[in-house]
């Protein structure tokens, strides 16, 4: 059976890690959250008190981080990390650590390695464009940022975090201008990559139409 590597990118809340939950289970492949690793590192920061423009500890602590999954559950250092990731303080310094060149190398280089020798499907932001650029399948998935402020915001009240809708959106916004305007690897559809908007279609039917896609021409 010949090895498949997926590639789904898309800007926060596009639906991307929902979409490729769901992919896994229906194909039976690996699910790597790459926005959960630069989460991590945020959330290591965030705990050690490691400033952004101290270049000197961020290498420090990132020559003795381990990251892994098991699961379906994220590992740093040993400790299982899945909730304490998901907050607006974590995804901030998420998205402002993951600007950092020493943070891109390491991880870049984790996930590349995660998909050398199985299938898999990867969700983040340059999955198509940089750490598989050579995956088989590569997908761009986006929707208006109302309606990803929206489903976000149910997302955190459900796991009751008080927040509110006008922050979530501003927050998004905020975030969107980090990850396409970076020097590194910013967010941006990889030239191959086939653009499904979630406002439109739903979550749904954009799963259902990568894994008919996939299932079709994949193994022929
Ligand atoms: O997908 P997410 O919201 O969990 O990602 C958190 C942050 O990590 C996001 O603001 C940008 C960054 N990220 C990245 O730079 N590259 C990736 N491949 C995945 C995430």
């Amino acid at each position: 059976m010949d090895i498949v590597r997926i590639a789904i990118d898309g800007p926060s809340g596009a639906g991307k890690s929902t979409i490729a939950k769901r992919v896994s289970a229906a194909l039976g492949i690996d699910y790597i959250d790459t926005g959960a690793m630069y989460r991590a590192i945020g959330y290591k920061m965030i705990q050690q008190g490691i400033a952004l423009d101290n270049e000197h500890s961020v290498k420090e602590m990132l020559a003795c981080t381990e990251i892994d999954f098991s699961a379906g559950d994220i590992i740093l250092d040993g400790a299982v990390i899945n909730d304490a990731i998901r907050t607006p303080e974590i995804s901030r310094m998420a998205s402002q650590c993951s600007a950092l060149a020493p943070v891109r190398k390491k991880l870049v280089e984790l996930q590349r390695a995660m998909g050398q020798k199985k299938s898999v499907i990867m969700d983040g932001r340059d999955i198509g464009t940089n750490v598989m650029p050579d995956a088989e399948y590569k997908f761009f998935v986006t929707a208006s940022p109302e309606e990803r402020a929206r489903r976000r915001f149910l997302e955190l009240t459900e796991m009751g975090q008080a927040v509110t809708y006008e922050d979530v959106l501003e927050d998004i916004i905020r975030r969107d201008k980090n990850d396409t305007t970076r020097e590194l690897n910013p967010l941006a559809k990889a030239e191959d990559a086939l653009e499904l908007d979630t406002t439109e279609m739903g979550i749904e039917e954009v799963t259902n139409k990568i894994i008919q896609e996939v299932k079709e021409t994949w193994q022929q």
